[in-house]
């Protein structure tokens, strides 16, 4: 397994470092045999796969049991989880709560939270106490009530200037990782050549140590609106709909099961039930 140290030995000698989100055992398990680098638990779960129009709906309780999940399917592979909406900007105590559920309840090796200002000294707080740190910045999907709705940030070079002083602070609190979403190449590349720790974009470019897309939309399982950002790999989504479509057909018409599904008295052992 990679671990924090390997994705700053892999920033340095410029091998571009693969994320991909997961939310459940065989989608992990398919990540990992595919050879991600890392896997995020993102709360993108929200939509993806909750149904929920933003990622502001997410619970912790649903942040563990999806993370447990993810584990289950990648015992080998570095697993990230974000903290979830409005889990990380109360007291300490609750931040540290929450940040030790994640890792000891759910089995993640890192947490990630956006934002900077006061989210950041609770980052550091955490790193000092030995919790693996990855920041988010850019467009922070959790704050899209106040931004009123998702665009690409830091255009402006007031706003440029301002996010690259908040990731540098992100490398002073000590996270291990950045997570930069929907800013133009030119500061991407500026951020990544100016932070010694891997900076993962979204969004953000061809000059970041690394990508990070979601699951749904790298396989294409997702009827919505694709951002111009993404890179659909296959089309499962309609795969999948026609070999529904065909089940139906197919049951509707007598054709399924076939002779070869069906049991009869001398089948006895579970070995010939699941082959
Ligand atoms: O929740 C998520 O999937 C994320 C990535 C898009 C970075 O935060
Ligand atoms: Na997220």
């Amino acid at each position: 397994m990679k671990t924090t140290a390997d994705f700053k030995k892999m920033k340095n000698s410029q091998e571009p470092i693969v994320m991909l989100t997961a939310y459940d055992a065989p989608s992990a398990k398919l990540a990992e045999k595919a050879s991600v680098d890392t896997i995020l638990v993102g709360d993108s779960l929200g939509m993806v796969v909750l149904g929920y129009e933003s990622t502001v709906p997410v619970t912790m309780e649903d942040m563990i049991h999806h993370t447990k999940a993810v584990k289950r399917g990648a015992r080998d592979t570095f697993i990230i989880a974000d903290m979830p909406f409005l889990s990380y900007h109360a007291s300490d105590q609750e931040t540290f709560t929450n940040a030790r559920r994640l890792i000891q309840d759910g089995g993640a090796h890192a947490i990630k939270m956006e934002g900077n200002g006061s989210v950041l000294e609770k980052a550091k707080k955490l790193v000092h106490g030995g919790v693996p740190v990855v920041c988010h910045l850019g467009l922070t999907p959790q704050t899209v009530g106040v931004m009123g709705g998702y665009g690409v940030q830091g255009k402006e070079a007031a706003d440029a200037e301002k996010l690259l002083n908040d990731a540098e602070t992100v490398e002073q609190v000590g996270a291990s990782m950045l997570v930069l979403e929907c800013v133009p190449e030119s500061l991407a590349r500026e951020v990544s050549n100016r932070l010694s720790i891997p900076v993962i974009g979204i969004g953000a470019g061809r000059d970041t140590d690394g990508q990070v897309l979601v699951y749904h939309d790298v396989i294409g399982y997702y009827s919505g609106h694709t951002p111009k950002f993404v890179k659909q790999y296959s089309t499962i989504g309609e795969t999948i709909e026609a070999s529904i479509q065909q089940f139906t057909n197919e049951v509707k018409s007598n054709k399924f099961p076939e002779e070869k599904h069906v049991f009869q008295p001398v089948d006895r052992l579970t070995s010939e039930i699941y082959g």
